[in-house]
Parts: C-alpha cells; sequence; structure tokens
C-alpha cells in the first residue's frame, strides 16, 4: 500500500510549525537570526507550495473568490517577510519585533480564518480522499525539494504582484 497523506492535514501542520517559529523568536529562545531564518524558508516553501499546486489543484466555482483573496494574503505576507529579511533581529530589534508582531496577524487571519476556516472546509466537501491524498503527496515533494535551497531567498523577486492562478 502506497503512504498517503492528506494534503489539508499537512498543510495545517506547516501552520502550526510556523506558529511554533514564530512564539520561539518572540519568546527570545536561541538565536533569532536562525530561527528567523528557518521561519522565512518555510513560510516562502509553504506558499509556493500552495500557489503552484494546491490552490490550482482545489480551484472550483465554490473556491475561487477565497484563492484570489488568498494569493493576494501571500502577497502582503510576502512584502513584510521581504522587509524583515532586511532587517538583523537584534540590531534593529524594535523595527523587527513590531514587523513580527503584524506578521503574525496576517498569519492568524489567513492561515487560521481563512485556509483552515474557510477554504479547508469547501476542499473537504469538494475532493475525495484520493484526491487529497495525491494533492498532498506533490506538495509534500515540492515542499521537500524547495526547502533546501533557502526559498526566503526568492521572497523579494515575489512582491510586485500576486501569484497567477489558472482560470
Ligand atoms: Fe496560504
Ligand atoms: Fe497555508
Amino acid at each position: 500500500m502506497k503512504d498517503t497523506i492528506d494534503v489539508l492535514e499537512l498543510l495545517a501542520s506547516q501552520h502550526s510549525e510556523v506558529d511554533g517559529l514564530i512564539e520561539k523568536i518572540e519568546e527570545g529562545q536561541g538565536d533569532r537570526a536562525a530561527l528567523f531564518s528557518e521561519l522565512a524558508d518555510k513560510l516562502a516553501a509553504h506558499a509556493t507550495v500552495e500557489e503552484k499546486i494546491f490552490y490550482p489543484g482545489v480551484m472550483s466555482k465554490h473556491t475561487t473568490e477565497l484563492l484570489h483573496e488568498s494569493v493576494e494574503e501571500h502577497l502582503g505576507i510576502k512584502r513584510v517577510l521581504a522587509d524583515m529579511l532586511d532587517l538583523d533581529p537584534d540590531e534593529d530589534e524594535e523595527e523587527f519585533d513590531a514587523k513580527l508582531a503584524f506578521l503574525k496577524e496576517q498569519l492568524t487571519h489567513h492561515a487560521h480564518e481563512e485556509e483552515e476556516g474557510k477554504l479547508f472546509p469547501l476542499v473537504r466537501r469538494e475532493l475525495d480522499d484520493d484526491e487529497l491524498a495525491a494533492l498532498g503527496n506533490e506538495v509534500l515533494a515540492l515542499f521537500e525539494t524547495l526547502i533546501d535551497q533557502s526559498p526566503r531567498l526568492h521572497v523579494p523577486e515575489e512582491t510586485a504582484e500576486a501569484a497567477p492562478l489558472p482560470g
């Protein structure tokens, strides 16, 4: 039997991982610059797998509005992230912490309220388990490829406009 992973569970677990990293940075546990690089890489790879695989894979007449709003929210998140990548979390502590608090609010809204709260329940109604598993495998494979390539370094190039969606 093939190992499968439900794409919605996978994406939600990536959201939790990001939340955990933000908490560690806020609490000043360990090396803030290293933790922030890890956070920015995970967020960048997460946004890319959603834009390239998940959102196109779940596009329908019921999801299109939420998906278009989602890529705009990603754009906003990438812009804050790009600003933060120019800062030193220790030298520019006040500005960095303010942007981190803003990023956290954006993510709470986008990942928890919009995706987990609205989009994922719609997707669960529209796709069957095999389709969710196929998307999960594809998302995981791309995420694992991207995460080894310092994906945060591409975020500044992605701040001009929202990622395109099919249809
Ligand atoms: Fe997203
Ligand atoms: Fe997400």
